[in-house]
């Protein structure tokens, strides 16, 4: 008979599970009124006095394993009930959580970066806030010049010294001064001009500066530049360079580019010409390189901005400024696809 207790003690052992209604199942079987032990129990008196002493061991033995099982499993299970109090289901599924996409005015002006940069320029930057100097006396728009009425201009308080700048040509000034020819750099950034909010135009807007400074460099250099950035931006080799007036630069020219008169698209933001305005550019102005510590009789070079809103607009067809600004998801979300 302590044979067969034995073997009993072995399944008490070996017994496993997660679920309470098969450990109960296993606390009856052992346990219980009408259980095994009980059964055992009543055997005792049967049991011949010289091996009762063995008998009352191995029955012991047999009450502990199963004890001891059904305490063991029965606090496994608790703690797992514990845990998915806490922290639900953990083997459901995971919720999916909105992925957010670039804004298209950082798509844009990533690509032109890399367009850029794969021919040797380098990205700065300048302060939004400006001065006077950086923003238009240094660049040959001295006090009462009538070109500062081209910006409208938005002045911080009643000091005319501080203002946000109203174009990315500060950024130029701010290079020059610190840096030396040869110098190749792009400079995208925000701008900001006091000027009536309309699907055409904001008072917020970005544009994005380039200057190019070295010894003997030409009007041809130029073209050649923007003929290539126009190329890889909108996959178009026709460029027209419009003679223009801007105070930083002499000669100066508007930068036009063959859309081409494919769509009825094409005729309404051409307006029939077949031709878009993109920026402007020109050969830095010689008082400019004087002002910001460069010999212009050593040194030469051409700058360009061009307008990031503008050229996010074409590529994408959007036909109103201000959605850049809104932030409708509905709106952003489609540009979610792209880098
Ligand atoms: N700063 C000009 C503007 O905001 C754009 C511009 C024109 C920049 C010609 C240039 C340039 O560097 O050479 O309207």
């Amino acid at each position: 008979m302590t044979d067969k207790i034995k073997e009993y003690i072995a399944e008490a052992e070996a017994f496993t599970t997660a679920n309470k209604e098969e450990l109960e199942a296993f606390r009856i079987k052992f346990l219980g009124k009408k259980g095994i032990l009980n059964d055992f129990f009543a055997e005792f008196k049967n049991v011949p006095n010289d091996q009762k002493k063995e008998f009352g061991q191995v029955i012991n033995n047999l009450k502990k394993a199963a004890e001891s099982k059904v305490a063991q499993i029965q606090e496994a299970i608790e703690s797992k009930e514990e845990a998915k109090g806490v922290y639900g289901d953990l083997t459901r599924p995971g919720e999916p959580f909105a992925v957010g996409s670039r804004h298209p005015i950082s798509i844009v002006k990533n690509q032109i970066v890399d367009i850029f940069s794969t021919i040797g320029f380098n990205v700065s930057e300048g302060p939004e806030i400006e001065d006077d100097w950086h923003n238009f006396t240094a660049l040959n728009l001295p006090e009462y010049h009538p070109a500062r009425d081209m910006q409208d201009t938005f002045f911080i308080q009643t000091n005319p010294d501080v203002l946000l700048r109203t174009h990315t040509s500060s950024v130029q000034v701010r290079y020059m001064e610190e840096n030396k020819p040869p110098i190749r750099t792009i400079s995208p950034g925000r701008v900001f001009r006091n000027e009536a909010i309309s699907a055409r135009s904001h008072c917020i807007f970005h544009q994005i500066e380039g200057l190019y400074i070295d010894k003997d460099v030409s009007f041809a250099d130029l073209k050649q530049t923007l003929l290539y950035f126009t190329k890889e931006m909108f996959g178009k080799s026709k460029i027209r360079l419009r003679p223009s007036y801007f105070p930083f630069t002499e000669p100066s020219a508007e930068i036009d580019i063959y859309w081409g008169l494919k769509t009825e698209t094409d005729y309404r933001i051409t307006k029939g010409t077949g031709w878009l305005e993109i920026g402007g550019c020109g050969m830095v102005d010689p008082n400019v390189l004087t002002n910001c510590g460069i010999d212009p009789v050593k040194y030469n070079g051409f700058a360009f901005g061009m307008g990031v809103e503008r050229i996010a607009m074409l590529l994408y067809g959007i036909g109103d400024i201000r959605m850049f600004y809104e932030n409708d998801v509905r709106f952003l979300e489609q540009f979610k696809s792209s880098i």
